[in-house]
């Protein structure tokens, strides 16, 4: 997720509605700044949801339905792009004592891993350790239950976004944005750790949101991620199996507001900017 250091109350007021697209251009071209000349035209709202309702993360299932949690409510919602409806699928206001969910990364066929906690948008901050770890399992009937092992992350402040390192060891990796630094967890034994911390991944100082690193997907053996504040696209190379990092933190773009993203496999990456309105 991601505020706009100036533009955070103009941001709130335009994220009060969001309206969810869906790209049919797959490979858009990359663009240095501003809008294209060949902005895509095919863009439709698959989707939208009531004023107030703040879209924070997104997944999609291998039967082309979209995994949508709420950062406003803790809710996930699941959209079909067909037919144009959106189904709740869980409310962890009570099971999770948390206002919100964020990250969501499929780590087994139709297994999803998910984020909960108190991010509160009145207040723009994050209420340390409210957070925990969640799956839900569409092959057991979409059954949602918190990952064995842990109860909380006590130790996290803002846990953020959240991709796959390690598939087959059941690893993901959770960007911490108070804290600068991601967290390496694996979904099996609840044990976690953190693995990777930055310079370009701290907070920007002299703002009021204390916000770092937001986005973060693993490529190939490189693990990419967005720092908002600070407007840096970075990648650090990593060891797939461990996520320690094997080589430096490197700045790859600098002025991208960025929050969360996706990634082609031949590495084009899709940023959103929410204070911008804008996929770059
Ligand atoms: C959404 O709600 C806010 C606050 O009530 C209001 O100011 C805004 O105009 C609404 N936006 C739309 C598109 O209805
Ligand atoms: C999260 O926020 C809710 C509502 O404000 C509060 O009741 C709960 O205690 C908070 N949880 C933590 C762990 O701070």
């Amino acid at each position: 997720m991601f505020l706009s250091s100036r533009s955070l109350s103009a941001m709130l007021h335009l994220s009060s509605v969001i309206t969810f697209l869906i790209f049919y251009i797959l490979r858009a071209p990359l663009v240095a700044a501003g809008v294209p000349s060949n902005y895509p035209k095919s863009v439709r709202t698959v989707f939208q949801f009531d004023n107030g309702t703040w879209v924070e993360n997104i997944a999609i299932r291998s039967n082309g339905n979209i995994l949508v949690t709420l950062i406003d409510r803790p809710e996930l919602f699941q959209i079909d792009p067909f037919h144009n409806t959106a189904r709740l699928l869980t409310n962890l206001e009570e099971e999770a004592d948390a206002l919100s969910l964020l990250g969501i990364a499929e780590l087994a066929p139709d297994v999803f891993v998910f984020v909960a906690g108190n991010f509160s948008i009145s207040r723009g901050a994050s209420d340390p350790a409210s957070y925990s770890v969640w799956q839900i399992d569409f092959n057991r009937g979409g059954r949602c239950e918190k990952i064995t092992g842990i109860e909380r992350l006590p130790e996290a402040s803002f846990l953020n976004g959240m991709t796959v390192l390690n598939h087959k060891e059941g690893l993901v990796l959770i960007s911490d944005s108070v804290q600068g630094l991601v967290w390496r967890l694996n979904r099996w034994t609840g044990k976690y750790d953190a693995v990777l911390g930055d310079d370009t991944m701290r907070p920007a100082e002299g703002v009021p949101l204390v916000l770092g690193i937001t986005g973060l997907t693993s490529l190939e053996d490189h693990l990419y991620y967005a720092s908002a504040l600070k407007g840096l696209f970075c990648r650090v190379l990593i060891d797939t199996s461990t996520g320690s990092a094997l080589g430096p933190y490197e700045i790859i773009a600098v002025d991208v507001p960025g929050d969360d993203f996706t990634m082609s496999l031949d590495g084009a990456a899709f940023v959103t900017e929410t204070g911008e309105n804008s996929l770059e």
